[in-house]
């Protein structure tokens, strides 16, 4: 993908597309695949609160329905002034298909950067082990 200010403008120019008329806060994601291919998601809340989508939600549902499972950045700005970085939710959701040492770039309004791996914001994040898991 290109360069950080690139995404940034792909980013700013994407928050119109949320849906955030109750909180007013639009959110925008890309997610990058270890494939190569490139994932857009916005915040789509909902008058029922609590069933609202964040942009990193949005973002990694789109890239598993393309077929890319393995994520290597995750790039996300927002309407707010400064950096915002994923809720504790997104955090895990993007941890289950992070490969190791993935990054997440917090990109704000007027050029700031931010880096953190999935393992710095989610340490000790939960993992399942399909063939661990008892049934029946
Ligand atoms: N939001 C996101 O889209 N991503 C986050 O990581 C934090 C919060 C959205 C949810 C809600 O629509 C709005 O921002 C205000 O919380």
């Amino acid at each position: 993908m290109s360069d950080a200010s690139e995404i940034a403008a792909r980013l700013r120019a994407l928050l119109p597309r949320a849906h955030a008329p109750y909180s007013g806060v639009q959110v925008a994601c890309v997610v990058e695949g270890g494939d190569g291919t490139n994932h857009i998601g916005v915040n789509v809340e909902n008058a029922a609160y609590p069933q609202g989508l964040c942009a990193e939600a949005s973002a990694i549902s789109a890239a598993v329905t393309q077929g890319t499972t393995v994520l290597t950045r995750v790039f996300v700005a927002s309407s707010l002034p400064g950096l915002v970085w994923p809720c504790g939710g997104c955090r895990q959701k993007i941890f289950e298909f992070a490969a190791e040492g993935c990054e997440v770039v917090a990109l704000g309004p007027d050029g700031e950067i931010g880096r953190q791996t999935i393992e710095q914001l989610l340490p000790l994040g939960f993992r399942l082990d399909p063939a661990q898991v008892r049934r029946g």
